[in-house]
């Protein structure tokens, strides 16, 4: 049996941001929801994919394969995303907090490399921890597939693509990312940072 995914719950909170209209989330919610319904179409095609004809210039398998990582992408950041995003405000916890300190300075510095990042990126844009090298760092993703480290773990996600903001922004992106900005929810993003128990592994 193939394995398949659920959309995550559609939180009311996206719904409620200042700047980044409902009609506007709930577009692009659709094109999560593509993501998810890709993911599981395309495990359920492997399963009677021929592996013997697989082919780097193309065959059914390759299309699966290459393609599957997309969606498992869209899937993770836009979840990554989605989660980060609510009316609360807040800030960092004393924890996380230290560690944006340590690494990027200080909260105003990290949300200015992190709009920097989604300037220069043609998809993504996230601030994740290395696990290699314990520490945190801004980085740019092209696609959903474009990951930019191996063994790192995203604990804020900025969607660049025009989807996220043309209806509300036009072409005009730097707006739209100190909304994205303004509508951080920290009690989320804490959350996920204190569910990976980064603090410990700092030494
Ligand atoms: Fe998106």
């Amino acid at each position: 049996m193939a394995h398949q995914i659920e959309a995550m719950p559609k939180p009311d909170k996206i719904l409620q941001l200042d700047g980044i209209s409902p009609e506007s989330v709930e577009a692009h919610w659709g094109l999560y929801q593509a993501y998810v319904n890709k993911y599981n179409e395309i495990m359920g095609k492997l399963e009677a994919a021929d592996r013997g004809a697989a082919n780097q210039i193309y065959s059914e398998y390759r299309g699966l394969r290459s393609q599957l990582t997309f969606a498992i992408g869209g899937v993770k950041n836009h979840e990554v995303y989605f989660d980060n995003l609510g009316p609360g405000g807040g800030e960092p916890s004393a924890e996380f907090g230290s560690l944006i300190e340590r690494d990027l300075g200080s909260v105003e510095n990290m949300k200015a490399e992190l709009k920097a990042a989604g300037m220069a990126g043609r998809g993504w844009a996230w601030v994740a921890f290395d696990w290699t090298w314990k520490r945190l760092d801004v980085y740019i993703g092209d696609a959903q597939d474009t990951f930019p480290v191996w063994d790192a773990t995203p604990i804020i996600a900025l969607d660049v693509y025009e989807h996220s903001y043309i209806r509300d922004f036009s072409t005009a992106r730097p707006k739209y990312i100190d909304a994205f900005m303004a509508n951080l929810d920290w009690a989320a993003i804490n959350a996920r940072f204190a569910r990976y128990n980064i603090s410990e592994h700092l030494g």
